[in-house]
C-alpha cells in the first residue's frame, strides 16, 4: 500500500485515477483549486464518489500559490495532472495557461525535490508534437498552440530538475481521452449533448481529422502502470493512447446510432491550433510498462452516452 498525491483530482481524468488507486488499496490525497474553466459544480460531482471513501483525503489548494512541501512530504509518488487544458482558450488567456501549466509545475517540482519524493509522474499531451502526432516519443516536437507550448515547457522542467537535482520523473503524453465525466469543452461531450438535446453541433473543419482516442480507464491504467513499474519508467516519456483511430465524421455516425438521434452539423472553419491527425505509437508503453488499451471506440462511447443520459447535478454541458 502506497500513499499518492494526485493534482487535478477534481478534474475529469484525475477523479478517475483517484478512484482506481483507492480500489487497489492505496491511500490517496487529492488536490485541486477548482479553476473555473468549467463549473465548480461539475468538479464537485466528480468528487462525490471519493469524498467519503476510506483512504481518501482532499486538499483545496492552488499549486501556484499555496505551500506544497508538507503536502508532498510523505508521498511515494506524485501524479501531476493539474493543468489548464483545451487549446482554444490558450490563445486568449495565455497568462492562465503559463501559470497553471508551467509555474505550478515548477513549484511542485521544488517541493518534490526538497522532500525527496521517489517518483514524479508528470502528465503531458500529444499536443506537444504539433499539428500531427503520429510517431514515437522521439519524434520532433513543434507544438502548434499556446497550450501545447506550455505543456512542452513543463516537460522541460522535469528534465531540468532531473539533470540538476536528480528528481526522478516519468512523463506521460495522453492522446484525446474520453468517457464518463469528459470535460464539457471537449468535442465528444459537446456532440453527445447536442444529439440528446436536439441542438446543432459546431464542427470545426471537414470532420476528416482523426484521433487516437483513449478511453479513460485505459488512460488511468497506463498511468498506474508507470508507478507500478517505476524502474522501467524512470526518466522516460511514454505515449498513452487507445488502440483505434477514428475520424470525427465516423464518430458522428456512430453516435447517431448509439443515441438514436440525427446530428445537426453546423460547419465552422478549423480553429487555430487544432491538430489534424493523431495516432499514438504506444510501442514503448507496451514493451516497458505492459500497457495494452482494452476499450474500443464503440464500447467507450456507449459508456459515455450512458453517463450523459444519467441525471446528475452540475455536470452537463
Ligand atoms: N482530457 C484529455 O483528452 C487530455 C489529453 C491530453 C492531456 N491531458 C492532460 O491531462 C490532465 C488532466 O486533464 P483533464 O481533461 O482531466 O482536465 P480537467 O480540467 O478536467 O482537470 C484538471 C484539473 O486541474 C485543476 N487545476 C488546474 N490548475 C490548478 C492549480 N494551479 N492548482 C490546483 N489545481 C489546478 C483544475 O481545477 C481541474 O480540476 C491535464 O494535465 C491535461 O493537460 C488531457
Amino acid at each position: 500500500m502506497s500513499q499518492y498525491l494526485i493534482t487535478g483530482a477534481a478534474g475529469f481524468i484525475g477523479s478517475h485515477l483517484c478512484e482506481a488507486l483507492l480500489a487497489e488499496g492505496h491511500r490517496v490525497v487529492g488536490l485541486d483549486c477548482f479553476i473555473p474553466y468549467y463549473p465548480r459544480a461539475a468538479k464537485e460531482t466528480n468528487l462525490t464518489a471519493l469524498r467519503d471513501r476510506e483512504g481518501f483525503s482532499f486538499i483545496e489548494a492552488d499549486l501556484r500559490a499555496d505551500p506544497l512541501h508538507e503536502i508532498v512530504a510523505d508521498c511515494d509518488a506524485v501524479f501531476h495532472l493539474a493543468a489548464m487544458p483545451g487549446l482554444v482558450k490558450s490563445w486568449s488567456d495565455f497568462q492562465l495557461y503559463s501559470s497553471c501549466n508551467l509555474e505550478a509545475t515548477q513549484r511542485l517540482l521544488d517541493a518534490v525535490r526538497d522532500r525527496n519524493v521517489p517518483h514524479f509522474i508528470h502528465v503531458s499531451t500529444s499536443s506537444v508534437y504539433g499539428r500531427e502526432a503520429t510517431g514515437p516519443e522521439t519524434s520532433e516536437l513543434h507544438p502548434f498552440s499556446p497550450y501545447g507550448i506550455t505543456k512542452l515547457a513543463a516537460e522541460g522542467l522535469c528534465h531540468a530538475y532531473h539533470a540538476n537535482f536528480g528528481v526522478p520523473f516519468t512523463i506521460l503524453r495522453y492522446f484525446s481521452v474520453y468517457g464518463p465525466r469528459q470535460r464539457p469543452d471537449m468535442a465528444y461531450h459537446l456532440l453527445i449533448e447536442a444529439l440528446l438535446n436536439g441542438e446543432s453541433f459546431p464542427m470545426h473543419g471537414d470532420g476528416e481529422q482523426t484521433r487516437s482516442n483513449t478511453f479513460v480507464s485505459d488512460c488511468v491504467r497506463a498511468t498506474m502502470l508507470a508507478a507500478a513499474h517505476r524502474e522501467a519508467a524512470l526518466g522516460r516519456t511514454f505515449n498513452v493512447g487507445g488502440g483505434e483511430v477514428v475520424s470525427l465524421n465516423q464518430v458522428v455516425t456512430l453516435l447517431e446510432e448509439l443515441t438514436g438521434c440525427t446530428a445537426r452539423i453546423e460547419r465552422k472553419p478549423p480553429r487555430p491550433g487544432d491538430q489534424k491527425h493523431t495516432q499514438a505509437d504506444i510501442t514503448q508503453a507496451r514493451e516497458r510498462l505492459g500497457y495494452e488499451p482494452m476499450v474500443g471506440v464503440r464500447e467507450g462511447l456507449t459508456a459515455q452516452v450512458e453517463w450523459h443520459r444519467r441525471p446528475r447535478s452540475g455536470g452537463a454541458a
